[in-house]
């Protein structure tokens, strides 16, 4: 089939990539003309593993990039909007840049002769699909939709970092579309992976979208409240996970306690569906909790050291992880980032070491002291916080060797610190 991708971001991109190998013929619009150029040159505009691959390996072939939306439209069956939803300055989704998409799509079809198919794969809030988008492309195209054209709503559920495994091994796949024929379209370009599609209305996969989230999120709220009850207990969390996620009808993901979620998905559809349910008049108690929780959490660290050392003003501390998670350059909501605002607004002295995200945590905080391995970040530091679960820090060892007696303060359950060469003053933040 014909397919064009609206937006080359992380879905965007992905998703092109994904469906050029499922056999497809793709091509990506988006209106920076340097990500056009980029993708048509077979460079991935994002990292993701395997994603340069596909790129390289499709491009010029069966994948190409426009700006040309007509062009696109006239040579594609379908166009998945793949856009950015940000938060708008109340949590709230902002749809504008969707709306903009739309209204191009919408002028496409307008000199269109046969029947197209508009898919909305960006995170948007139930109704969205059927009260904005639809509309904006009826008025756009002068066309009717389920006549003239079809639309529907195909959420997504990749992890970023995993995204190209996730897309090629989905555990579910949602279409929500306003009648069959749009149903049927979409469907047919996941046939070859293995997995039974979910059909439905487009609000029910708006809504399948957020609750995924909101639930996993809420999972791991849960799991830092009932660690900070522990703590308080001297009661090991994990252990009483362990235990708790064998239980089938709870299982043992998503329960680990720390320093809190973070990322591009987690904080924002909490949010964004928070704010669609005030919209409505109803006032999410749980939700709203599951963001306090997740607030409170990156301070608990703070506060953890500042019961071991004090006044932090001009205490040299190390933070070691800026990513929201390991195998990622992404910052984006990262514990690392209220932590590092709140020791600045106490004067500490910081030094920070991550494996991918100094560059873009430079941008943010000039006034850290950007190490290159962990082992420099620790040097002559008074404290010690770990931000991020990457790998490497689970081997660090003789890194520590300037810490002997010094406080390190875990919020990722990461060092075990009896294996360690010399004593440190170890506290997990819910452990
Ligand atoms: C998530 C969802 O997993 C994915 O399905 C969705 O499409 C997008 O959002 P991602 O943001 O890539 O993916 O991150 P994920 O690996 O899920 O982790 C999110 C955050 O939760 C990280 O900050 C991580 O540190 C934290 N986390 C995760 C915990 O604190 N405890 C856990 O037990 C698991």
């Amino acid at each position: 089939m014909k397919v064009s991708i609206i937006g080359s971001g992380y879905v965007g991109s992905v998703s092109a990539a994904c469906f050029a190998d499922l056999g497809h013929e793709v091509i990506c619009i988006d209106i920076d003309e340097e990500k056009v150029k980029q993708i048509n040159a077979g460079i991935a505009p994002i990292w993701e593993e395997g994603l340069d691959e596909l790129m390289e390996k499709y491009t010029q072939k069966t994948l190409i990039a426009t700006s040309d939306y007509d062009y696109a439209v006239q040579n594609s069956d379908a166009s998945f909007i793949c856009v950015g939803t940000p938060s708008g300055d109340d949590g709230s989704i902002d749809l504008s840049i969707v709306k903009a998409a739309s209204a191009s799509l919408g002028k496409a079809i307008a000199k269109k002769d046969s029947y197209h198919v508009v898919v909305v794969k960006s995170t948007v809030v139930p109704e969205t699909t059927e009260k904005v988008v639809l509309p904006i492309v009826e008025e756009y195209s002068g066309k009717k939709a389920g006549k003239d054209f079809g639309i529907a709503m195909n959420p997504e559920f990749l992890r970023e970092g995993k995204a190209v495994y996730d897309f090629m091994h989905p555990d579910k796949i949602v279409v929500g579309a306003i009648d069959e024929r749009s149903g049927f379209v979409v469907s047919e370009l996941y046939r070859k992976l293995d997995c039974e599609i979910t059909h439905t209305n487009p609000r029910t996969a708006e809504m399948i979208k957020y609750v995924n989230n909101s639930f996993l999120a809420t999972k791991i709220s849960f799991a830092n409240e009932i660690g900070n009850i522990c703590k308080q207990l001297d009661i090991d969390t994990y252990e009483v996970m362990d235990a708790v996620g064998t239980d089938f009808r709870i299982e043992r993901q998503f329960l680990n306690c720390g320093a809190g979620f973070g990322g591009s998905c987690f904080p924002k559809d909490v949010k964004a569906i928070i704010g669609k349910a005030n919209m409505i008049g109803y006032a999410p108690q749980l939700l709203e909790s599951v963001v306090d929780v997740n607030d409170r959490q990156p301070l608990k660290m703070i506060e953890l050291l500042q019961e071991k050392i004090g006044d932090l003003k001009n205490k040299r501390i190390a933070v070691l992880g800026l990513a929201f998670k390991n195998d990622t350059d992404d910052i984006r909501e990262s514990r690392s980032i209220p932590v590092i605002a709140e020791l600045l607004r106490l004067d500490a002295d910081i030094t920070a070491y991550d494996p991918m995200a100094e560059e873009s945590m430079k941008k943010l905080f000039p006034a850290v002291a950007y190490c290159k391995t962990a082992a420099q970040a620790l040097q002559e530091a008074d404290g010690c916080l770990i931000m991020t679960e990457w790998g490497e820090f689970r081997e660090l060892d003789k890194e520590f060797n300037s810490m002997a007696n010094r406080v390190v303060i875990d919020g990722r359950h990461l060092i075990k610190p009896e294996r360690l060469s010399v004593e440190i003053d170890y506290e997990g933040i819910c452990w």
